[in-house]
Order: structure tokens, then sequence, then C-alpha cells
């Protein structure tokens, strides 16, 4: 009777901590790095849509939300004053991805990605698609 309870208390015990660990590797992986600001809210239009660059003041990494479309868009100003944009879709299963801070990560299957849209873990195993983009003096003009 007594072994029984121990095994019992051993086998609680051991499923929390795997849960803790499990949330902690996930918890850490969504949080390393976080620098990406969040949430432009917009409307895509004749399949564009218009981000003002004044947008890119205070940090360098924006994450645009079409009210009007099913997927995000990652917008990244480079060093040399070019812009990147990704489609936040993945390209396994086209699950909407989350931003990490170091790249994104798809909640369905785990795939991983780089900010540069490059597959870090699969199953997904091509890139993330790169928009078209011009610019204007007050605005970029993403293609989707
Ligand atoms: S849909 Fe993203 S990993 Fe499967």
């Amino acid at each position: 009777m007594e072994n029984n309870s121990r095994r019992s208390f051993l086998k609680d015990t051991c499923k929390v901590c795997l849960l803790g660990a499990a949330t902690f590797s996930i918890a850490e992986f969504l949080v390393s790095c976080g620098t990406t600001a969040k949430g432009f809210k917009t409307t895509v239009t004749d399949n564009k849509i218009e981000v003002p660059l004044s947008l890119f003041d205070t940090s360098n990494s924006q994450i645009i939300s079409p009210r009007n479309y099913e997927y995000e868009i990652a917008v990244q100003k480079n060093t040399d004053n070019t812009f990147q944009a990704l489609l936040l879709r993945c390209t396994h299963q086209n699950n909407q991805l989350i931003p990490t801070g170091s790249g994104y990560y798809c909640s369905l299957h785990g795939s991983q990605y780089d900010k540069q849209g490059n597959v870090k873990k699969g199953p997904a195993e091509k890139g993330l698609p790169h928009l078209t983009i011009e610019t204007t003096p007050t605005n970029l003009i993403i293609h989707i």
C-alpha cells in the first residue's frame, strides 16, 4: 500500500516536471531576443498594403496586421535602409506564424523560421515568401 502511494506520488510529480520543462522551453523560445514591435493595423486595397515609413522610426521590425487579410506580414528595415516583407504563413500547411523576436514559430506542428524566413526546424521545408515592396517618399507599398 505504501509503495503504491509512493509510486503514484512519483508519477504525478514527474508529469508536473515534464509539463513545466516543455512549457519553459516553448516560452523561452517565444520571448528570445524580443525586439519586434507588434500589430500595425491597416487594410489591403487592390492587393497592396501601405505602411508609413515613420513606423520604422522607433523599431526596425514591424508586424503588419491587415484587417481584411488572413495573415500578418513581418517587415524588417535593413541596415542599408532597404526593406524585406515576409508573409507569416507557414509553408507546411498554411498556419499563421507567431513572431518570436529571433524569428517565427508555427504552433501547429512546430516549424521555426529565422528573421530572413529561412527554415530553422521542420516539418516545413521551404522558406517564407518575400513580398514585393515599393517605396515612396513617405510610404512602403507591399504587394500581396
Ligand atoms: S502548418 Fe506549420 S508546421 Fe505544419
